[in-house]
């Protein structure tokens, strides 16, 4: 594997210049190969931002059975770049969003406002905005149905009933050709759902369980962020964000830390390592944990996806840093400073050693690593596609299901129905990392091969490189209507990359448009 972290014009600057280019000014190395506009003096310099990470939110109130919390998506000017001032919209005025923090067994009430302004103020379209809790098995009414939106104005509770295994979600927006953007505006956050399982196991826990919201950005010339998402291909932007700061780094004890990491780009993949060459166990994959944690040195990370990881830090002498840096995945576009997302520096012996470890084995399998073909009631073929400026699944596009008053489906299974599903991209030229709402998959196989070890773990979505082909499993349910299927590049997924499937009957009460609608209005206490 070539090093795209380290450019050929990087090894001209470092060949030609020798060292003297790292005693230039910071202005001085920074090259033309940038997508913002803004004045490079105005980006701070890799790792010398702290981190942070995005508050708890605490319930507005909880009772017997459910915790309610209350988000508005409002329009702020924050400052991701210090001394700059982006506007940007954020769930409650966060980029990211707060964190919530669900038990297994309490159901929760999300309340969603959309009290954004009337128009974007750059682009001009209409934010309407539908939520979803992505890794949720939630009823269609409240999965942020595509088609069922709520305008500036409007309000909507939502119902998670945090009924799978512990793991990692995120809430993000979901509204119909416009999810790119909203997405990009910064509505996106983390979602922590525990169980008892997860609370038990001796694995970094409280301060040492941190989420890695990782995203990229470009700046106009005014500080606000500048939107090219190349004719529907994709954004790149040339700063990368890690919970909302840039390059940031942080310090760390002795000892083991788990990381969360969120890929939330809109259509940026990573590549990520250490930049020791240390390897790291993955323990968590989208649906929870896997069975047996797997030690690899490099995690390719595509949008949406959600890997837990553990990396242990005991060795790395005080006042010492390593970097997570970013190798790069084909076709997403590479900047100068695009091969680097976060630092960290040894602060000091470990303050607490509880939790600081990785079990042989973390759970039993969960239930969609159990499943064989064998167990598959139907096998269906996925084409992900481009035809002239649109992106298709078998040639078919969401328009195609609006046309159809959403009836059209890609699949038809009854609840329990397990079926095998081969999903192939045949270009060369772009992947996709597909998102089946809904299901916890098992990833089969890839390209004929076993799945990568990163991959042995429950899915909701999967990576489908260039001229790749991978079969995932499933088994549907608990929950049946309505649901989604779509490339999770938000650019693909809006120009029209989205289809459904529908499980067992859909009734008047599984209608995500019809079922729980927004309102207007001042809403009723929670
Ligand atoms: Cu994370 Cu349908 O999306
Ligand atoms: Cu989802
Ligand atoms: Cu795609």
């Amino acid at each position: 594997m070539p090093s795209p972290s380290l450019s050929r014009r990087d090894l001209l600057k470092v060949s030609v210049l020798g060292t003297a280019a790292l005693a230039l000014p910071w202005q001085g190395v920074l090259s033309g190969k940038s997508a913002s506009r803004i004045a490079s003096s105005k980006l701070p310099r890799p790792y010398s931002v702290p981190f942070a990470v995005p508050p708890v939110l605490a319930p507005v109130r909880s009772d017997a059975t459910t915790d309610y919390y209350q988000l508005t998506q409002k329009a702020f000017v924050g400052e991701l770049l210090p001394g700059v001032r982006t506007p940007l919209w954020g769930y409650n005025g966060l980029v990211p969003g707060p964190t919530i923090r669900a038990r297994a067994g309490r159901q929760t009430v999300m309340r969603q406002i959309n009290a954004l302004p009337a128009t974007h103020p750059t682009l001009g379209y209409v934010p309407w905005t539908s939520t979803h809790l992505h890794g949720m098995p939630s009823k269609p009414q409240y999965d942020g149905y595509a088609g069922d939106n709520s305008m500036p104005g409007q309000w909507k509770d939502y119902v998670y009933p945090n009924s799978c295994s512990a793991r990692t979600l995120w809430y993000h927006d979901h509204g119909v050709h416009h999810t790119a953007e909203n997405v990009y505006m910064g509505l996106a956050a983390q979602y922590q759902l525990t169980d008892a399982i997860e609370e038990s196991l001796p694995i970094p826990h409280g301060r040492y369980d941190v989420p890695l919201i990782i995203g990229d950005v470009a700046f106009a010339a005014d500080g606000s962020l500048l939107w090219d998402d190349n004719t529907h291909s994709g954004s790149y932007g040339d700063v990368i964000l890690v919970n909302g700061r840039p390059w940031p780094t942080m310090a760390v004890e002795q000892r083991r830390y788990r990381f969360r990491v969120l890929n939330a780009s809109i259509a940026r993949g990573y590549r990520l390592a250490l930049s020791n060459g240390q390897p790291f166990h993955v323990i968590a994959t989208d649906g929870g944990f896997m069975a047996q944690p797997q030690q690899v040195t490099e995690l390719i990370v595509g949008m949406a996806e959600r890997y837990e990881i553990v990396v242990d830090f005991t060795a790395l002498p005080v006042g010492q840093s390593i970097q997570l840096v970013n190798r790069g995945v084909k076709n997403a576009v590479d900047y100068d400073h695009t091969g680097k997302v976060l630092q960290f520096r040894a602060s000091g012996p470990a303050t607490d050693t509880s939790g600081n470890s990785v079990p042989a084995v973390l759970t039993t399998p969960h239930e969609a690593m159990t499943l064989t073909p064998a167990m598959a009631r139907a096998t269906k073929k996925m084409r992900l596609k481009r035809d002239a400026d649109i992106w298709t699944i078998n040639g078919e596009t969401w328009s195609d299901v609006e046309r159809s008053d959403y009836e059209r489906v890609f699949s038809h299974p009854d609840v329990g129905d397990v079926e095998l599903w081969e999903i192939e991209n045949s270009s060369g030229g772009w992947f996709h990392p597909l998102h089946v709402h809904l299901v916890d998959f098992q990833v089969l196989t890839r390209n004929g091969r076993p799945a990568r070890a990163q991959e042995r773990g429950p899915k909701d979505v999967v990576y489908i490189g260039e001229g790749e082909t991978v079969r995932i499993l499933m088994r549907f349910g608990p929950e049946h209507g309505r649901y989604m299927i779509h490339c999770h590049n938000l650019s693909h997924e809006d120009h029209d990359m989205m289809t459904q499937f529908q499980v067992g009957v859909h009734d008047a009460d599984c209608d995500p448009r019809l079922a729980a609608p927004p309102a207007y209005g001042t809403p009723p206490a929670l």
